[in-house]
């Protein structure tokens, strides 16, 4: 098989580089399963994508937590590096490169980049006296200390004033360039909300922001050193902003920072959506395409804290995943999550009701029964091809379906309903599309789920098994009977391309059984796709369910969940 060649432009899309004070947890895995479902969706619709993740190392919590377990901060940093590396694993993301910022290819290109922002006078020495929030690593304004009684405002913990001779990066000198960006969506920032709240904070006005701080005797080595200046640091925020360019700042890879997608939660929406593109127009680089920043997961009605101790952590993701599948933990949190500007909650019994209504009950249910009739009434092999003669509509096989209904007593729903199947799932692929390309991944996906419906829906309208029984006594019933199987088939082999992005495993169990290995190409590290979704997706297409192909029913993909049961719990090792 040729491997397809993504035609479209290249796709690149990033999530935060995460502390390595602590292990990973929901929030983590969430932003970064956004983001998967995305470049996933991205790869499926034929682009060139390059999706990054990785962890932000040079933070001083890093050296105090590092102190605090008995270790030096890059052991304690490639302890938790490896823990995110194995929950990223786990959450089977698709991530093209992970980024650890101690490492020589970030660090070299982030002190360049700072070098050039001095040499340009964006960045020069001035004096600083500040509110720090040590437990954010960030300065705070006099306003927000003020209003938060001088405690942190995210984690409540005490604030200290520190003055500092520093490195300034001119953020004011941007300005009315930012509002510009922004407010024509130049710049998008996403949701709504968030675009709002940063214009509304950029017209208060813009001051410069501290971007290095004085190395004291006995500091830990950690972190980068300023270029021009080695008694200064560079602040960790600065360095690790640069991630995103550091990393795809080469021959084979600057193609990507045509329109970047920075994903991340709205606490630091912020550095993205002003400081980052700031810095960006004073290198000369092209500025973010989106800046989408969700909102957060809270537990069971509760925000998550270290102090209440309720972090969902990644056993407790284990523990769900063993009982229903890692798609189905991936389904729930990518459909139930806090993609718009309201936290989402993570509770046991919601989990229970998505997995039956959406997994068990309509995506896994169609597939077995589509599966079961399948192999009942023609043993396994897909009967018919799908041209006019049997893709619906076809009006004749389902007026022969509401004449076996007559004839065997049962009630015709409405005598005048037609099935359009074609057009349906043209326009749910569509659709899925527009919502990719907004990251609306619950959109994206209630259209897929949207094609599963009107199978069962049209299952429970023409009844083929009560048709199945009077095969010999319909003159066209044997004709209806192939043309109703074979369009349930070939909705779901469309639905089932539009769910992969969110549930790759089950999806690609669904081929297996049903033998659609004319779909993917093993042996393309690019895109496991044949040809992109427009092609794929054609109704009765070079794609299709074939005449003939054979479908085997394969084990239920998603069992029915018992919502008295108790919730899995994961072992969570300090
Ligand atoms: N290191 C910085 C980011 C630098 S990016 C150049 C940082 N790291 S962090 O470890 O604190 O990660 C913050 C991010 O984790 C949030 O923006 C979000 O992506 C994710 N989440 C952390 N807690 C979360 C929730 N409770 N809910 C959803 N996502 C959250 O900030």
């Amino acid at each position: 098989m040729t491997p397809h060649r993504p035609t479209q432009s290249p796709y690149y899309i990033t999530t935060p580089i995460y502390y390595v004070n602590d292990r990973p947890h929901i929030g983590h895995c969430y932003t970064t399963l956004i983001a998967d479902v995305a470049a996933r969706a991205q790869r499926l619709i034929g682009r060139d994508v390059f999706f990054l993740t990785g962890t932000d190392e040079h933070a001083e919590k890093v050296v105090t937590t590092a102190t605090e377990k008995g270790h030096t901060p890059m052991e304690w940093a490639t302890i938790n590096a490896e823990r995110f590396k194995d929950a990223f694993a786990f959450m089977n993301f698709s991530n093209d490169d992970f980024v650890r910022t101690t490492e020589d290819r970030h660090k070299a290109k982030a002190a360049e980049y700072i070098q050039r922002l001095v040499d340009s006078g964006d960045i020069e020495l001035g004096d600083y006296e500040g509110w720090w929030d040590g437990s954010q690593e960030e300065y705070v304004t006099e306003t927000v200390a003020k209003e938060h009684d001088h405690k942190s405002p995210v984690t409540g913990k005490p604030l200290e004033k520190r003055v500092e001779q520093n490195y300034f990066f001119r953020l004011d000198k941007h300005e009315s360039w930012l509002k510009q960006q922004i407010e024509s969506d130049a710049i998008r920032v996403l949701p709504e909300a968030r675009k709002n709240e940063i214009l509304g904070r950029i017209r208060q006005g813009l001051n410069r922001v501290p971007v290095s701080r004085k190395i004291n005797e006995g500091d830990p080595d950690w972190g980068v050193v300023m270029p021009n200046d080695p008694g200064h640091r560079v602040y960790v925020w600065i360095e690790a902003l640069c991630n995103y360019l550091t990393i795809t700042d080469t021959e084979q890879r600057r193609k990507y920072w045509d329109a970047p997608v920075h994903l991340m939660a709205k606490d630091i929406v912020w550095f993205h959506a002003v400081i980052w593109p700031a810095m960006l127009r004073a290198l000369g680089e092209r500025p973010p395409a989106v800046v989408y920043a969700h909102a957060y997961w809270i537990a069971e009605g509760q925000k998550m804290s270290k102090s209440l101790g309720n972090f969902i952590e990644i056993d407790h993701l284990r523990a769900y995943a063993d009982a229903f599948s890692l798609d189905a933990v991936r389904w729930f949190l990518t459909t139930q999550g806090p993609l718009g500007a309201n936290d989402a909650d993570f509770a046991h019994a919601r989990f229970i009701e998505v997995y039956n209504a959406d997994l068990a009950n309509s995506i896994g249910n169609s597939a077995s029964r589509v599966g079961n009739m399948i192999a009942k009434y023609f043993g396994g092999v897909v009967p018919g091809v799908c041209n006019g003669e049997f893709g619906f509509p076809d009006g004749s096989s389902l007026q022969t379906a509401r004449l076996a209904l007559e004839n065997a007593g049962k009630p015709v729903a409405d005598p005048s309903r037609t099935f359009a199947f074609e057009p349906l799932c043209r326009q749910a692929v569509s659709a899925a599309v527009d919502a990719i390309e907004r990251i609306d991944l619950e959109a994206a996906n209630q259209h897929a789920l949207s094609i599963v419906r009107y199978v069962d829906d049209f299952i429970s309208y023409c009844a083929p098994f009560t048709l199945a029984k009077q095969l010999d006594t319909l003159d066209d019933g044997a004709h209806a009977l192939r043309s109703i199987l074979y369009s349930c088939a070939e909705a779901l082999r469309i639905a089932s391309l539009l769910l992969h992005p969110t549930m790759p495993e089950k999806t690609a169990e669904l081929w297996r059984n049903w033998n659609c290995d004319h779909l993917t190409d093993p042996d393309d590290a690019d895109s496991p796709f044949v040809a992109p979704l427009s092609e794929l997706a054609a109704w009765g297409g070079e794609h299709a369910i074939k005449k003939d192909q054979s479908i085997s029913k394969g084990d239920v993909l998603f069992m029915r969940a018992d919502p008295n049961a108790q919730a899995p719990r994961g072992e969570t090792v300090a």
